[in-house]
């Protein structure tokens, strides 16, 4: 195997690692702990369309619809996954997208899982989360049993976080990733 050097943002790099999994899993929150470990930079698709669109997520959903949304999202994706080269962290819903789910293959996708009651603790009964109005506990409840299988089927590590820091899990991933490429050097030497 051939390790690749720490490549600067642009055409060709590759995120060291993405992140995916519900709201609430702490995506953002163990991207920017794994980039602070890594010396690398963390970059959040939300964050991302907010930012080109000059306006927040809530807004988009409500102005434009969430078909619209899910466009601004995949283009986001797609850029972020072939210029950026740090942590990249999705948005909860971009695993939705058949065309980005297939763009994930060949990545190294970990998949933050939590359930029903941790994440309904870290977004808060008074999340302004779009998909959330009305009943925050049953509208996660349905997205994750939903996307379960989504997330798993694009992850090539799942960690648990319920009831865990960010820190930890944090350490987890940075441990497991680093046993995983170990092993495909073992591997790449037999
Ligand atoms: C969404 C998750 C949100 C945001 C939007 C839709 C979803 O991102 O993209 O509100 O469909 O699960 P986070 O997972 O970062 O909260």
């Amino acid at each position: 195997m051939s390790l690749v050097g720490h490549r600067p943002d642009g055409p060709g790099a590759r995120p060291r690692v993405v992140l995916v999994g519900p709201m609430g899993a702490g995506k953002t929150t163990v991207a920017g702990l794994l980039a602070e470990a890594w010396g690398v930079t963390a970059r959040d698709t939300d964050a991302d369309i907010v930012a080109a669109e000059g306006r927040s997520v809530a807004d988009i959903f409500v102005e434009s619809g969430e078909p619209e949304f899910r466009r601004l999202e995949h283009d986001a994706v797609e850029r972020a996954l072939g210029e950026h080269d740090g942590v990249l962290a999705l948005g909860g819903g971009a695993v939705l997208d058949p065309t980005t789910r297939e763009r994930l293959a060949g990545h190294t996708v970990v998949f933050l899982r939590v359930g029903l009651s941790d994440a309904v603790k870290r977004v808060g009964l008074g999340s302004s989360r779009p998909l959330l109005l009305g009943n925050v506990r049953g509208r996660i409840k349905t997205l994750l049993d939903e996307r379960a299988p989504l997330y798993e089927s694009v992850a090539t590590l799942v960690v648990d976080t319920d009831g865990r820091t960010p820190e930890d899990v944090a350490a987890e991933i940075r441990e497991a990733l680093a046993d995983q490429r170990a092993l495909a050097e073992r591997e790449e030497n037999a």
